[in-house]
């Protein structure tokens, strides 16, 4: 049997989960919001620091476990923000010190797409939209590729912009999510696909101009908002099926909490006989369960890390979901 706590520290939320034998026994979280402008990263950094230890102790007390039941300490080590992750880091090292266990670094969009699989997929393609990513993602010949990916703004830090420019706050996505519902009037906006990458800088900068002309309904905007750039996603997520042969597609990222998103997917999926799976919304935002339940995978099958090995761990801000050596899989 093995006790598997993971740290998720990459951007807004701290989280600690905690799986033993692949199940979740808890996953607590704290979220940095702001009521105007975006993240500040050592603010976020500052929010991390005052909150850990109460997340850690109420994970274990809803776990119903004591820290020395614990067998490794999994985390986030990146993508991310570094005031972030170097929270994230710190906080893994001295747990590792005091309960003397073995350390597992994790792969943000990789434990995104692992957690996906409570839902029954066994080897889907994964359409990760979050604030700061946007991929499409699937294992192939020994390592998780990348698809295809936003060139310039991940889709929630895009839809969050837009939020904040007609005044709805943060997060934007629930908000502009009701709105959209109230139009069924489609309102031409760019479409920009560039092969299996996506781009949504001229989206935002067209959108504005739209809403700041004052011509346009804000409800049409964001109804045609939601159709454009879902329909970009649904596109080049169709495409990664077909390259791969894959039978299955996965959501995972915030932004896979929209509904309307939700249903293009299921239908794109229908119509080419593929099965779609979305996890439940405390796994599909960031949480320190999915790190948990990586990190119990890997450290299965040896990836850990001891003594002084420790000193020489760090953070790895700019990641790539390809870099990373997959020796845990068959
Ligand atoms: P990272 O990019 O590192 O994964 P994050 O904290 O930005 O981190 P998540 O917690 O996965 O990402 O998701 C947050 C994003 O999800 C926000 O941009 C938010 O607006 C968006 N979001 C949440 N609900 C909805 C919704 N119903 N429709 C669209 N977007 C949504
Ligand atoms: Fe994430």
């Amino acid at each position: 049997m093995t006790i598997v706590l993971g740290i998720e520290s990459t951007a807004h939320t701290f989280g600690i989960g905690i799986v033993r034998n692949g199940e979740i026994l808890s996953n607590v979280k704290k979220t940095y919001t702001t009521e105007k402008g975006g993240i500040i990263p050592s603010e976020a950094g500052k929010h991390h620091r005052e909150n850990k230890e109460k997340i850690y102790f109420d994970s274990l007390a809803n776990a119903g476990i004591n820290e020395k039941d614990i067998d490794a300490i999994a985390f986030s080590q990146g993508p991310g923000l570094s005031p972030c992750l170097l929270e994230g880091i710190r906080f893994a090292k001295e747990l590792s010190e005091k309960l003397k266990k073995p350390i597992v670094p994790i792969n943000h969009c990789i434990a995104h797409l692992e957690i996906g699989k409570i839902t029954g997929a066994k080897n889907p393609v994964m359409l990760y939209t979050s604030g700061a990513n946007t991929q499409i993602i699937a294992y192939s010949s020994g390592k998780y590729r990348i698809f295809g990916e936003t060139l310039d703004l991940g889709v929630g830090n895009f839809i969050d912009t837009f939020a904040r420019l007609i005044g709805v706050g943060f997060p934007g996505g629930p908000a502009i999510q009701k709105l959209a519902e109230q139009s069924k009037t489609y309102i031409e906006l760019p479409y920009v696909v560039k092969g299996m990458d996506i781009s949504l800088s001229g989206i935002l900068t067209n959108l504005k101009q739209k809403f700041e002309s004052g011509k346009y309904k804000t409800e049409d905007l964001c109804y045609s908002l939601q159709e454009t750039v879902f329909a970009m996603l649904v596109e080049t997520a169709e495409r990664a099926l077909a390259h791969t042969g894959k039978k299955e597609l996965l959501l995972g990222g915030g932004v896979a909490c929209n509904t309307r998103l939700q249903e293009m997917c299921r239908i794109m999926c229908s119509e080419r006989d593929a099965k779609l799976f979305v996890p439940p919304r405390e796994v599909l935002v960031d949480n320190g369960a999915m790190i948990a339940y990586l990190g119990e995978i890997m450290s299965r099958s040896g990836i850990k890390i001891l003594g002084k090995e420790i000193e020489k761990l760090d953070i790895k801000p700019r990641q790539r979901t390809d870099e990373v050596e997959v020796d845990w899989k068959d």
